[in-house]
This record gives C-alpha cells, sequence and structure tokens, in this order.
C-alpha cells in the first residue's frame, strides 16, 4: 500500500521522521512512501503550495501523512498562494470533509493538562469537523464600501446535503462509542447554523438509539474547561471545529498530542496533527511528534485495515510516556529524536 508522506513546513518534516521511523518498525515492507512537496516548501521550489504532482500523488495513494504547512515569511502572499491553501486545497480536491479529532488523556499527563487533574481525567471524546464547507470555502474577498472603507468579507453557508452527509459521520461515530453526540452551531445568531440544526435534527430519526443534544459554540467552549468529561462526540462545522479542537487539545495536556484523521465518504483519509508549523520551535528539535505518530496510527485503522498495528503504535506510545519521557510542551526536556527513541523502545 502506498502512503504520500507530504512533511511540509516548519517542525513539520521533524514529527514526519519520527512517524516515518515507528511506521517501518511496525508495518516494515507491507507499506511503501512517495514523498512530495507541500505548502512554503513547495511555494518556494515549485511556484505554488500544492503542485499538481504533489495533488496526483495524495489521489494515487491509499492514505496520506501530513506533517504541517506555513510560514511566516509566506504571509504576505496572495491568498491563493499561501501555504495553508495546500491543506484547505487537499481537503476540498479528494471531497476530504470528515475530519475526526479525537481527545482523550493519557492518565500520565493529568499533570500537563491546563485543567485541575482531576476534571482533565474525564477528557474523552471525538469532534467531528466539517472540513469542505462553511465560511472556509465562501466567495471572499477586499471590497470598498460607499463611502470608501476598506471591507474584507467572507460568506458562511452550508447548504442541507452537506450537513446531512457530516451528521451522518457524527451519528455513527456515537454509535462506535458512547451513544451520545452534541451538535455545536450558533443558532441563535446564523442561519447558515439554524439550517444546520433544522438538518441534524432530521438526521436524528435514523438514530433513536443516539442521545442527541444542541449546544451553542459560545458555550461549548466554556463546557470544554468546565466539565469535558460531558461529551462523547461534538459535531460541528469548520470553523467552530477549528477552534474547540485546539481547545480541547489542551484540555489534553498538549496540541503536541492530538491526532486527526480527515475522510472522504469510502474512508480515504488524510491523517496528520492538529498543530500547525510551529515556527517558534522550527528546527530546534523540540517539537512534540506524538500526534503525528498517533495521526499514523489512525491512518492505519481507519484507510489501511491494520487495526492491530495501530494498537501496538498506541501502547507504545503510552508506554513511552509511562516511563517519564516529556517533550517541552509536557513540561520535560525529552527531544524530538528522543521521543521517537522512546516510542521504538516501547515497540
Ligand atoms: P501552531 O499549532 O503551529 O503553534 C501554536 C503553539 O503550539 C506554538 O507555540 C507552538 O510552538 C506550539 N506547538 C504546536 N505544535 C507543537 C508540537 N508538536 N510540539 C510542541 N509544541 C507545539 O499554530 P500557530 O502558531 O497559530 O500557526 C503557525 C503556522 O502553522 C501558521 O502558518 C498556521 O497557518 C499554520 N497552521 C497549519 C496547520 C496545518 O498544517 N494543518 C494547522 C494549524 C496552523
Ligand atoms: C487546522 C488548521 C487549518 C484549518 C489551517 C492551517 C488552514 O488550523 O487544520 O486545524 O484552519 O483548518
Ligand atoms: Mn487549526
Amino acid at each position: 500500500m502506498l502512503i504520500a508522506l507530504l512533511p511540509g513546513d516548519g517542525i513539520g518534516p521533524e514529527v514526519i521522521r519520527e512517524a516515518r521511523r515507528v511506521l517501518d518498525a511496525v508495518c516494515g515492507d507491507a507499506l511503501s512512501y512517495e514523498e512530495a512537496l507541500v505548502g512554503a516548501a513547495a511555494y518556494r521550489a515549485e511556484g505554488h503550495p500544492l503542485p499538481s504532482a504533489t495533488l496526483d500523488l495524495a489521489k494515487r495513494a491509499d492514505a496520506i501523512l501530513f506533517g504541517a504547512v506555513g510560514d511566516p515569511g509566506c504571509d504576505g502572499l496572495a491568498r491563493h498562494l499561501r501555504p495553508e491553501q495546500a491543506i484547505l486545497g487537499l481537503r476540498k480536491e479528494l471531497s476530504l470533509f470528515a475530519n475526526l479529532r479525537p481527545a482523550k488523556l493519557f492518565p500520565e499527563l493529568a499533570d500537563a493538562s491546563a485543567l485541575r487533574p482531576e476534571v482533565a481525567r474525564a477528557i474523552d471524546l471525538v469532534i467531528v469537523r466539517e472540513t469542505n464547507g462553511d465560511v472556509y470555502f465562501g466567495e471572499k474577498g477586499m471590497r470598498t464600501t460607499p463611502n470608501g472603507r476598506r471591507q474584507g468579507y467572507d460568506v458562511m453557508s452550508y447548504d442541507e446535503d452537506e450537513v446531512v452527509r457530516i451528521a451522518r459521520v457524527g451519528f455513527e461515530t456515537a454509535r462506535a462509542r458512547g451513544g451520545k453526540l452534541c451538535s455545536v452551531d450558533k443558532a441563535n445568531v446564523l442561519e447558515t447554523s439554524q439550517l444546520w440544526r433544522d438538518v441534524v435534527i432530521e438526521v436524528s430519526a435514523d438514530y433513536s438509539d443516539i442521545a442527541l443534544s444542541h449546544m451553542y459554540v459560545d458555550n461549548a467552549a466554556m463546557q470544554l474547561v468546565r466539565n469535558p468529561g460531558q461529551f462523547d462526540v461534538i459535531v460541528t462545522g469548520n470553523l467552530f471545529g477549528d477552534i474547540l479542537s485546539d481547545q480541547a487539545s489542551m484540555c489534553a495536556g498538549s496540541i503536541g498530542m492530538l491526532p486527526s484523521a480527515t475522510l472522504d465518504a469510502a474512508n480515504k483519509g488524510l491523517y496528520e496533527p492538529i498543530h500547525g508549523s510551529a515556527p517558534d520551535i522550527a528546527g530546534q528539535g523540540k517539537a512534540n511528534p506524538l500526534a503525528t505518530i498517533l495521526s499514523s496510527a489512525m491512518m492505519l485503522r481507519y484507510s489501511l485495515g491494520m487495526a492491530a498495528e495501530a494498537d501496538r503504535i498506541e501502547a507504545a506510545v503510552a508506554a513511552a510516556l509511562a516511563a517519564g519521557h516529556r517533550t517541552a510542551d509536557l513540561g520535560g526536556g525529552t527531544s524530538t529524536g528522543a521521543m521517537g527513541d522512546a516510542v521504538l523502545a516501547a515497540l
């Protein structure tokens, strides 16, 4: 099976290197790899953040393992040339609409969470985030108002088919877990959210075994910190899911710990840590590679039918943490490579 390896920018190549070592140890020759440029690295080499060769590889591969994109030196480029367009383009071009972001606290990390240990210990949830629509992909631009002032605008919208398909992923995810689904929206203000809520309720007719609730996103942000243990599965739109997943990561210890899978309707997927390119620590050997290593485990489980191998990787991560290894984001001094070594040793 062919893996498209897209390391990207900043700490992306550093964390992908460790994930690759772990995959080699666990899967050996069962997987083959082709690497391609993406993000600022691709823009600098080829003038575009998502070159056609990279997109072709992503389409051809059985799964995609992605590091991170983003470079402060590119923030002044025209929007379509910025590194972030690579990940947005991959999600859209490959119809990767269902972004699963599990947040679970490894018990050894209770002290690393920003929450009190007894509150943090309860966190075990999945955010199901839609990634093909919303304000991310609506009409946007800069214009001038009639009185000559500059105005930026981004249109937020969802059509009912988009909501139906992500709602189904939310219900199915809840069915495979604790049977509870919380749909997060802003229906008290936004028409986009009113449609979202109406459609989620319509879809719930097919899932009478699932306990459905609704929550406004501002309250959800508060509840995630107050009592994250109340959530099983959260289904939400692209923008709200982006924000809530970074927040959930800190409840579960660190942004360096959270993996993700972004799936199409046939479970082909792109796998990536939820964090970015972390320019502030890039090149210093400080990055936590565990989110990417855990993303590779999700890849084995969801797209490649290798659940036993995924279990082995997750157990090795737990063992490395139990042995006391901590990167800086977890309050320790373990380097990126030494954390990879610790996972390999546990294997
Ligand atoms: P970020 O996630 O890159 O970093 C936020 C903070 O968390 C930084 O202090 C960073 O050092 C820390 N951090 C992140 N990952 C870490 C890890 N694995 N180990 C230890 N510490 C880690 O977010 P940002 O600073 O807002 O964005 C930086 C760039 O990354 C921007 O260009 C942004 O657009 C991009 N970005 C890309 C992705 C992606 O590729 N999917 C996701 C988020 C942000
Ligand atoms: C993420 C990132 C991306 C997003 C950016 C880099 C486009 O923040 O994957 O969480 O907003 O989806
Ligand atoms: Mn994000």
